[in-house]
């Protein structure tokens, strides 16, 4: 690949701030400074940025629909990683859905992601499926969409499109413990079924519950631009 490329991937800045970088020679491949952005390098070569070695990781992206019944977290069975045919051990799940909930859960190696995905100033629109023990109430769009007070946070305005008596999509910037059980609670409804149908744009289209598929170069990219 391009080394340029290769430095981009590793994240260490976007191809112009790299190509810079070869400009100042503050990158060598395999002992020599590099002067082409375009020069072929692999996987194995050495590489140094300001002397730091840069070692190639090979990042992996996948959408998963969790199904019922699965943790996220590796140290409990059975959980989600479980379900991805990879052999990396630094695989992890963007954030949590509770094991009862099912649909859109990011799954990567890509740490630093994970990290700006999850951080509370990450503001990634997160919709889920509900249905309901009963009746939610007719003002629910209008409750929803005004932050909602609970002892560990308050909610920033969601958007509710009803479906029926008892269902709807909720849509929710955060991703706060329990939190859609939590805003239900509020209006005096226990939440009976919960699907996370978009994550940050992705759906779930063409993806059956179990099933997972990798992200494509464009949908990488958007999640980093967020
Ligand atoms: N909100 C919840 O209450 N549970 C989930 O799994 C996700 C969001």
């Amino acid at each position: 690949m391009r080394l340029d490329k290769f430095l981009a991937d590793m994240q260490v800045g976007t191809r112009s701030e790299v190509k810079k970088l070869i400009r100042q020679k503050a990158v060598t491949v395999d002992g020599t400074v590099a002067k082409d952005p375009g020069m072929n390098v692999s996987e194995n070569s050495n590489i140094t940025v300001n002397g730091e070695e840069v070692s190639y990781v090979r990042y992996e992206y996948f959408l998963l629909n969790k199904p019922q019944g699965y943790v996220c977290t590796r140290d409990y069975s059975p959980n989600v990683l479980q379900l991805i045919a990879s052999r990396d051990k630094n695989l992890n799940p963007a954030g949590r859905l509770d094991k009862d909930t099912e649909g859109a859960i990011l799954i990567t190696n890509d740490g630093q992601l994970v990290h700006r995905l999850i951080s509370p100033r990450g503001h990634v629109d997160k919709t889920y499926y509900v249905e309901t023990d009963r009746n939610i109430p007719a003002n629910a769009r209008e409750i929803f969409s005004k932050p909602m007070h609970f002892v560990d946070f308050t909610s920033e305005p969601a958007d509710y499109q009803p479906l029926d008596d008892r269902s709807g999509y909720l849509t929710v910037h955060e991703g706060k413990y329990h939190q859609v059980k939590r805003m239900f609670q509020q209006l005096g409804c226990e939440v009976t079924f919960l699907k996370r149908t978009v994550f940050a744009s992705l759906t779930l289209e063409g993806l059956e519950t179990g099933e997972y598929r990798p992200l494509s170069e464009d949908e990488i990219n958007y999640l980093k631009s967020l």
